[in-house]
């Protein structure tokens, strides 16, 4: 394959996000010949792991994560030719002696870091790479969320990195730019002249964005319990896709062109005051319940006893900026809802005054585009139509979808991974998807006075069945505003 010749080491590289993401990203990217015939790509981890049994584990684990028809023998034998494992530990510094060797082999080569582990150990792992010579020019680093848990432990994070890499070379993931309808998002508003008048707070009467999972916490109950749905989502893949949404035009794709505009969206956000703490955010833990015809133990009966994580939240969002005023942005996500799917939701302005009889006036809706992250990729633009044929009274109205979404010919094609997109981006140094340190930090700003808000309250989550929507003061929080959640 082409590609710059780049070695990426993962540490963390045995641990799940890397087996189940990671490796089978690269794989496709070799299947895709985005990989240089002489790239290197070498799991690092603390187990005493020879290559062989590394080497087996991703293939073991590669084969149960991708569907059949997508595996090639020869493509793995290409691939695994690329892979190698190398023992390190962080906290004192064995096996860096010998990664070093090996990475110094090759002079005109590239690193590429990628912190796969728990965030502890950012620093120390910088600071390894720093002792044995490995954070030059020619290196850059990748970081996997959570930064932190609140503004102070990120900037911790954020500055420990940063006394080693430069921030142009540091690469924060959020794996929801990486998939392909969230980057349709910036080409439906930037490459079309038809929205962009309308797309501001005189078109448009609402924006609602739902990440809804049905899975519970699958394992990670201790990870999870000390984040919640407010920082283990909404501080990073909501207010993401919010600042797509309501961003100015960047004069580029440029990484800082774009990240200076979402930087501005999140400093534009309205902070929640501890009057409106209760009208505007709501949150929630699963209760035993059924999800998809299943019954599913509840929250607390997964893990390690009571405990008052969130695992639901909505809430209304104001950006205060001309374009925005006045216009709410309903944001919800939360573990073992109904259904899973992603969505952003856009609701244009009524028509100012129907001309239609009172009976057409019951269909009368107002536009809406759909963008569908999951589980299909969709863009769909709700307009009315008018039902054909004579009837009595000549005009019946009836809502029509104009289907924006990919073609046929690339629906078809194999859905990739969020992460193809931005590792590859990555290996070619473009930091376009990536979220720049002042990002994170106006994002935890802005979560933390929620969070200190339902502290001060007292406010605890309330219960909500799994396989519901949430509490009900989920649906009574938008509809304290007139509006309703489009599920
Ligand atoms: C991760 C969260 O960042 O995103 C998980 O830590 C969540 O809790 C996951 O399940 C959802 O990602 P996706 O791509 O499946 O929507």
């Amino acid at each position: 394959g082409t590609g710059r010749p780049t070695d990426l080491i993962i540490f963390g590289g045995t641990g799940d996000l890397a087996m189940r993401m990671l490796f089978p990203s690269l794989y496709f990217l070799e299947a895709d010949g985005y990989l240089a015939d002489d790239a290197r790509i070498i799991g690092a981890a603390r187990g005493d792991l020879s290559r062989d049994a590394f080497l087996d584990e991703v293939h073991k684990r590669l084969k149960s994560h991708i569907p059949k028809k997508y595996y090639d023998a020869d493509v793995w034998d290409r691939f695994a030719q690329k892979v190698d494992y190398k023992s390190v530990d962080a906290t004192d510094g064995s096996g860096f002696e010998a990664l070093a060797a090996a990475l110094r082999i090759r002079d005109g080569s590239e690193a590429v870091f990628y912190f796969s582990t728990a965030p502890r150990f950012y620093g120390d792992l910088c600071a390894q790479l720093k002792a044995h010579d490995l954070a030059g020019p020619q290196s850059r680093v990748v970081l996997e969320k959570p930064i932190g848990h609140d503004l102070t432990s990120c900037r911790a994070v954020n500055d420990a990195v940063g006394a080693v890499f430069p921030e142009s070379r540091i690469y924060r993931i959020d794996h929801y730019l990486g998939k392909e309808t969230v980057q349709n998002l910036i080409a439906l508003r930037f490459a079309n002249s038809l929205l962009e008048p309308l797309w501001n707070a005189n078109g448009i009467e609402q924006v609602q964005i739902t990440v809804s999972e049905t899975v519970g916490v699958e394992g990670r109950w201790s990870y999870y319990n000390d984040s919640g749905a407010l920082r283990d989502m909404l501080q990073n893949h909501l207010l993401q896709l919010l600042c797509l949404v309501a961003m100015e035009p960047p004069t580029s794709l440029d990484a800082d062109a774009v990240r200076d505009e979402k930087l501005k969206v999140l400093r534009s956000l309205r902070p929640i005051s501890k009057q409106e703490n209760a009208l505007k955010t709501v949150c929630g833990q699963y209760t035993a319940g059924a999800v998809d015809g299943k019954a599913v133990p509840g929250y607390f009966e997964e893990g390690e006893g009571e405990s008052t994580t969130e695992t639901f939240i909505s809430l209304r969002a104001d950006i205060d900026n001309w374009r925005w005023r006045g216009v709410p942005f309903y944001l919800r996500t939360g573990k073992r809802l109904p259904y899973r799917y992603s969505e952003i939701f856009i609701q244009f302005k009524d028509v100012p005054h129907s001309i239609f009889p009172e009976e057409s006036n019951l269909t009368l809706q107002s536009n809406k585009l759909i963008i569908r992250l999951q589980p299909e990729e969709t863009i769909k633009l709700l307009m009315m139509n008018k039902v054909p044929g004579l009837g009595r009274d000549g005009m019946k109205l009836q809502e029509v979808s104009l289907d924006l979404s990919m073609s046929d010919e690339a629906r078809s094609r194999r859905r990739r991974i969020a992460y193809e997109r931005l590792l590859l981006d990555v290996l070619n140094a473009n930091s376009t998807l990536f979220v720049r340190r002042d990002e994170t930090e106006a994002a935890w700003k802005w979560v933390d006075q929620i969070a200190e808000g339902w502290r001060e309250l007292g406010q605890k989550p309330k219960p909500y069945a799994a396989g519901s929507w949430g509490p009900s003061a989920s649906v009574a929080l938008t509809e304290r505003y007139g509006h309703s959640w489009h599920d």
